[in-house]
């Protein structure tokens, strides 16, 4: 199986000019990379960096997710994910890489699975509209929440209980696996309780990070994914960053490169696969590089607002909605391409339109031509108007070249996070908002009824700044 392969030629100064970034600036970063490495390196398997060893510790997990999957293959129809975050984006931006574009739409003895239906948000018309295309009593959920008590996850979760409960009242139980920590939060104790099927997210595994344990492995196996290859592929990746040498370890490089952009001022990291089946990874990446970078304090307690802000774009799509931003507006952003080689299909474009030279042209070239024209088209208007790019090629979108590049943009951000010396694996910010909604919700408790009283100390709104 082929690696990933990184190039940063249009990053550089040598290449791009100016704009770029020196490779002297680079050798003047190579200590603090180095200390960036070891410092991740440290924490290996520790803390909240138990997303190292997953790669290499879950022999017994995955044979227990791909027995769970098969039995859920043979019983269900439908399987929804409910879960948010962490929980949702990477399962999400996995079936999307490695299944089919139209995967749910297959005919069932395509698919040979049940379709999947991810839930992370809680629009009220979203449960009604699942409802109405899901029989309950053919349907597997499976609740993921790792604190076991993120609003959304556990209000669906009552949704569908009520409902299974009236529609299968003598096993409902075996219609719901709960996927959550071993250790802390309500959802475990419901699970036990109840006896459903659980899986644990180990402890020292954010949600941002989990997407190779049970969170991510279960959904993908039961729709047929090889997580043993996904699971090999963040493990080969994980082996050939095996260095604190940034010439020979290329998420530290680009670690580093990131940290430079931050530090002049371009504050922006734009994802543009050029490639549908790569579509939600950029999703999940926003999740990952926003909230592990997004800080405000670094670690030993000095004030610092740092992060560059992730946009999730899609090549071509993107090209004709914000391609001009990009290389007429502000010097702020730089574009990540991710690129394939080969695709799992070839549509050629038949001739025709003779007597119309700019469309006939292209008869007898393909899709696959095309788009990748179409992304070193972008790639050059890039180039002219000064602005940075880089290009991570997949040979093809497997399990194992995506497993790569998860696990490559995982270290990516902790060294980028150690650069910037912050606490990656936390998220202050996204805990304040969901203390603050409990707070709205009315929950009672001490901290709730403080965080009340202080969102009511906000200054009076103005009318004159409402327009009805
Ligand atoms: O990365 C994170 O920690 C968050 O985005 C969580 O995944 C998200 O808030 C959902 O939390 P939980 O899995 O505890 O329900």
């Amino acid at each position: 199986m082929a690696n990933i392969r990184l190039d940063v030629n249009h990053m550089m100064k040598d290449f791009l000019g100016e704009r770029g970034i020196d490779g002297a600036e680079m050798n003047a970063l190579s200590a603090s990379l180095s200390n960036a490495y070891k410092a991740v390196e440290a924490g290996r398997g520790k803390g909240m960096q138990g997303w190292m060893d997953l790669p290499y510790n879950q022999d017994e997990i995955l044979e227990e997710v791909e027995e769970t999957a098969k039995g859920i293959r043979e019983r269900f129809d439908a399987f929804v994910v409910l879960g948010i975050g962490g929980s949702a984006l990477g399962p999400a931006a996995v079936q999307q890489a490695l299944n089919h574009l139209h995967y749910n739409e297959l005919p069932k003895e395509k698919r040979n699975a049940p379709k999947l239906y991810i839930e992370d948000n809680i629009d009220p018309e979203r449960m009604a509209a699942l409802m109405d295309v899901v029989d309950v009593r053919t349907t597997c959920f499976n609740v993921i929440s790792k604190s076991g008590g993120t609003a959304e996850t556990m209000s669906q979760y009552l949704i569908v209980l009520e409902k299974l409960k009236e529609a299968c009242p003598n096993d409902y139980q075996k219609r719901i696996v709960v996927t959550t920590s071993k250790t802390k939060g309500f959802l475990i104790e419901l699970a036990r309780a109840e006896g459903f099927k659980t899986f644990y997210i180990p402890d020292g595994v954010g949600g941002r990070f989990s997407e190779l344990c049970p969170v991510g492995l279960l959904a993908a196996a039961v729709c047929n994914i090889d997580i043993r290859a996904l699971v090999a592929g963040a493990k080969k990746m994980d082996e050939r960053c095996n260095s604190g040498d940034m010439t020979k370890n290329p998420a530290l490089y680009e670690a580093g490169l990131m940290y430079l952009c931050m530090q002049k001022g371009m504050n922006i990291s734009v994802m543009m696969p050029y490639a549908d089946s790569l579509k939600l990874i950029s999703d999940w990446y926003a999740q990952l590089w926003a909230e592990s970078l997004g800080k405000n304090v670094t670690l030993d307690g000095k004030p610092c607002h740092v992060g560059s802000t992730p946009v999730k774009t899609l090549g071509v799509t993107d090209q004709h909605s914000q391609l001009q931003l990009y290389t007429e507006g502000p010097f702020d952003k730089a574009i990540t391409f991710l690129k394939v080689e080969n695709f799992r299909a070839v549509t050629p474009i038949p001739h025709g339109c003779e007597n119309v030279p700019k469309i006939a042209f292209l008869g007898g070239k393909s899709h696959n031509q095309l788009i990748e024209a179409e992304r070193r088209g972008t790639e050059y208007a890039l180039y002219r108007s000064g602005r940075m790019s880089q290009t991570i090629t997949l040979d093809e979108v497997n399990a194992d070249t995506v497993g790569q590049l998860l696990y490559f943009f995982e270290l990516v951000t902790a060294y980028t996070g150690a650069l910037l010396n912050i606490d990656t694996f936390n998220q202050p910010g996204v805990e304040e908002s969901k203390v603050a909604a409990y707070a709205v919700m009315g929950y009672e408790s001490e901290e709730h009824n403080r965080k009340r009283e202080e969102m009511k100390n906000r200054p009076e709104e103005k009318n004159a700044y409402i327009f009805e």
